[in-house]
């Protein structure tokens, strides 16, 4: 590898993941304001504008992983007919439609964006079976619901402070049912690792996202382990963690999808 290949590889991998392990506190970013920023400053809502890469590489991402999770749902014989679920970080709203597709219901979506919200209760304002809450799945209120799904699909590593991090878990498993299952996207690799570093600006511009002197990372995301202990502690217990086929020549969000259960 030339030099050059080796410094950019540096930049891109190396110096983030040494940060994930020297980020001195304080330094993360907040949440509601970065997602506000980005929704509100949106044209239309649609996810491809929050993730930065083209509507035709998202929809083949999107149907990648509808296929995984149907799969799972297959195999596994668990009907979804009339369950009850929540989406969370919901975004555009592709889950929530895609749920509804599958009749489940009612369908829950909540979104930290208050713009998001908006687009999001006009965009399925005619339907009442979808319920749209704005909210933080941190601090979130969920005593009074009990969910057989939950999805959360590029989100919850959106969530950098490990201590919010944690009560986003706890509160995902509180207010699932027993026997209930979980779908997150992310890596789930041997290590934690902060990542997409944006400026203090809230126009992300995600190819130069990677840039050394900026020190807020939007994503961080946990390892496998760390998934393992926390859903535990919380009652939950990870099925599987399946890998998203992409072709390997395209990009896509997280190519990981893990499933979690509720203890019976
Ligand atoms: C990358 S987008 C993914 C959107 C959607 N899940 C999808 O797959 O198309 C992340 C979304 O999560 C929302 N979000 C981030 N942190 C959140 C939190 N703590 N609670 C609820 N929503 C959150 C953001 O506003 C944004 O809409």
């Amino acid at each position: 590898m030339s030099l050059r290949g080796y410094l950019r590889q540096y930049k891109n991998h190396l110096r983030p993941l040494i940060n994930s392990y020297r980020r001195p506190e304080g330094e993360v970013y907040a949440a509601d304001k970065y997602w506000e920023d980005l929704w509100s400053s949106a044209d239309n809502h649609t996810d491809a504008e929050s993730t930065g890469i083209s509507d035709t590489q998202l929809q083949y991402y999107y149907r990648l992983m509808e296929a995984k999770i149907l799969e799972h749902l297959i195999v596994q014989d668990y009907d979804i007919k009339g369950r009850p679920v929540l989406d969370i970080g919901s975004g555009g709203g592709q889950w929530i439609q895609f749920w509804n597709w599958m009749e489940s219901s009612p369908v829950t979506g909540i979104e930290i964006s208050e713009s998001a919200v908006q687009g999001l209760k006009s965009s399925f304002r005619d339907d009442n079976d979808i319920h749209i809450r704005e909210g933080d799945i941190v601090t979130a209120d969920l005593s009074e619901s009990n969910f057989g799904i939950i999805s959360a699909i590029e989100v919850v590593q959106h969530i950098v402070d490990d201590q919010r991090w944690e009560k986003a878990v706890a509160n995902i498993c509180y207010t699932l049912q027993s026997g209930g299952i979980g779908f997150v996207s992310g890596w789930f690799g041997k290590l934690n690792h902060d990542l997409w570093y944006t400026p203090d600006t809230p126009d992300i511009d995600f190819h130069t996202s990677f840039s050394l002197n900026r020190d807020k990372a939007a994503k961080r995301t946990r390892s496998r382990k760390q998934w393992k202990q926390t859903l535990e502690k919380h009652g939950c217990k990870i099925e599987v963690i399946h890998r998203i086929d992409a072709a390997a020549s395209i990009f896509t969000p997280p190519p990981r999808l893990l499933v979690f259960k509720k203890s019976e």
